[in-house]
């Protein structure tokens, strides 16, 4: 990867229905805005199933999962696209553990962790794990494309 397509990395980002209900939008957007990520699509949209099962299709085995996709389908989510330096492996910083319990203070997950009645998958947020990963959440949720500009 050279220079230039560093810089102009992309991941797929999305707030999660508890994100949303606890009003976290704007302090998540502002958080990417800050460390200097460029915001390139945002929309807020009620995933379907479908979606969703192709979204977490490596996870389709883990006990936890019809619990994760009825969870996504509680409410609306907002499905982004960012761009910056390095976003891929930041972002994912910037969310922590996967586990809210586990997420280290200063992240998104760690900052915002209610106590041991928050669930695991009340995560808040997702970000794409890698540039695989990335590319493809990307053109799933925004198969149109419009976002170049
Ligand atoms: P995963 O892709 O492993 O984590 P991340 O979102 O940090 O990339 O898992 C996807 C989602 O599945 C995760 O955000 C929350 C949910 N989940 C559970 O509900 N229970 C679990 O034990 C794990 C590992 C994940």
């Amino acid at each position: 990867m050279n220079e230039t397509s560093h810089q102009k990395e992309k991941t797929f980002i999305m707030i999660k229905p508890d994100g949303i209900k606890r009003k976290l939008v704007g302090e998540i957007i502002q958080r990417l805005e800050k460390k200097g990520f460029q915001m390139l699509a945002l929309k807020m949209l009620q995933a379907n199933r479908k979606i969703l099962v192709e979204h977490y299709t490596e996870l389709k085995a883990k006990f936890f999962f019809e619990e994760l996709i009825d969870f996504m389908l509680s409410g609306p989510v907002i499905a982004m696209i960012w761009q910056g330096e390095n976003i891929i492996n930041t972002a994912r910083q910037m969310l922590g553990a996967t586990n809210p319990a586990e997420a280290a203070p200063g992240t998104i997950r760690g900052d915002f962790y209610l106590g041991p009645q928050q669930k695991i998958n009340e995560n808040i947020c997702h970000a794409s794990d890698s540039l695989e990963s990335a590319k493809k959440e990307t053109a799933l949720w925004f198969p149109k494309k419009n976002y170049t500009w």
